[in-house]
């Protein structure tokens, strides 16, 4: 079986102390716990702090990702990160399409495209977001939004790069907001998004992929979302802040 992946996206929050000495304490959590056994474990703290975050997690069960990076490879673009300068200090993997980084940052398909195209050359691994605003769902538009997205960036890969990728089904209206998608609403799209995969790249790469789900996630509804057929666990952002919350999270 499949081993659920939960995924704290801590955004623009934690500082150096707080972001050592929440990684120190969930370690131990997690080897006390035997949490390990049961989920995947990654953590995406901010460009500071990934370097010392490695350092703290190396040889253990859990994983680092960035939450960006830029799409062009070295050159004048002042605050700007690179995939190569993440390489550098071992980071593997990298969160891509967050909605937050299309509304504040004005990510297009067209940088998306660019920014999968840098991290696969790379060897990232790629959390891809995906998922539509309340009005569109409103509008019963959300499949077709979803479909979309998928087909204008992930889809434009040939099948031989799609274990590079996990999902993250996020609908915006559900980020940050405490309203989450019903368990019901959240497996129907999984399993819309699973029969895109199906469709386009077969049997064996929609059952591999992993969906996850994110989107006010929190310790008292993360087991019914994860116990839904095609939600491969959770890209977690406030619940994920505070440890006894994540780790709660972790074991549901
Ligand atoms: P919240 O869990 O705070 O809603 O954030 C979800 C998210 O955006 C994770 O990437």
């Amino acid at each position: 079986m499949k081993k659920k992946i939960v995924i704290a996206n801590w955004k623009m929050n934690h500082d150096f102390y707080e972001t050592t000495s929440f990684l120190r304490n969930l370690l131990k959590i997690i080897l006390e716990r035997k949490i390990n056994h049961k989920k995947k474990v990654i953590i995406a703290p901010s460009f500071p702090f990934l370097q010392i975050s490695n350092q703290i997690l190396q040889g253990t069960c859990l994983s680092i990702s960035a939450q960006n990076v830029h799409q062009i490879e070295n050159g004048s673009y002042t605050g700007e990160v690179s995939v190569s300068m993440l390489r550098s200090i071992g980071v593997q993997q990298v969160i891509l399409g967050h909605s937050e980084r299309k509304k504040y940052f004005f990510e297009t398909n067209e940088i998306l495209l660019k920014k999968i195209h840098i991290s696969l050359k790379y060897g990232f691994s790629i959390i891809f977001c995906i998922g539509e605003t309340f009005f569109e769902r409103e509008k019963k538009k959300h499949f077709s939004v979803i479909k979309n997205q998928l087909e204008k960036t992930i889809f434009q890969f040939p099948s031989e790069k799609m274990n590079f990728f996990i999902i993250a089904y996020e609908p915006i209206w559900a980020i940050g907001t405490g309203k989450t998608a019903t368990p019901e609403q959240a497996q129907k799209m999984h399993q819309y998004i699973r029969s895109l995969f199906m469709e386009k790249y077969g049997k064996k790469i929609s059952k591999r992929i992993s969906i996850l789900y994110g989107g006010s996630i929190s310790e008292t509804n993360a087991r019914n979302l994860f116990s839904q057929e095609d939600i491969d666990g959770g890209l977690v952002g406030n619940s994920s802040l505070r440890i006894e919350k994540f780790v709660k999270i972790l074991l549901s």
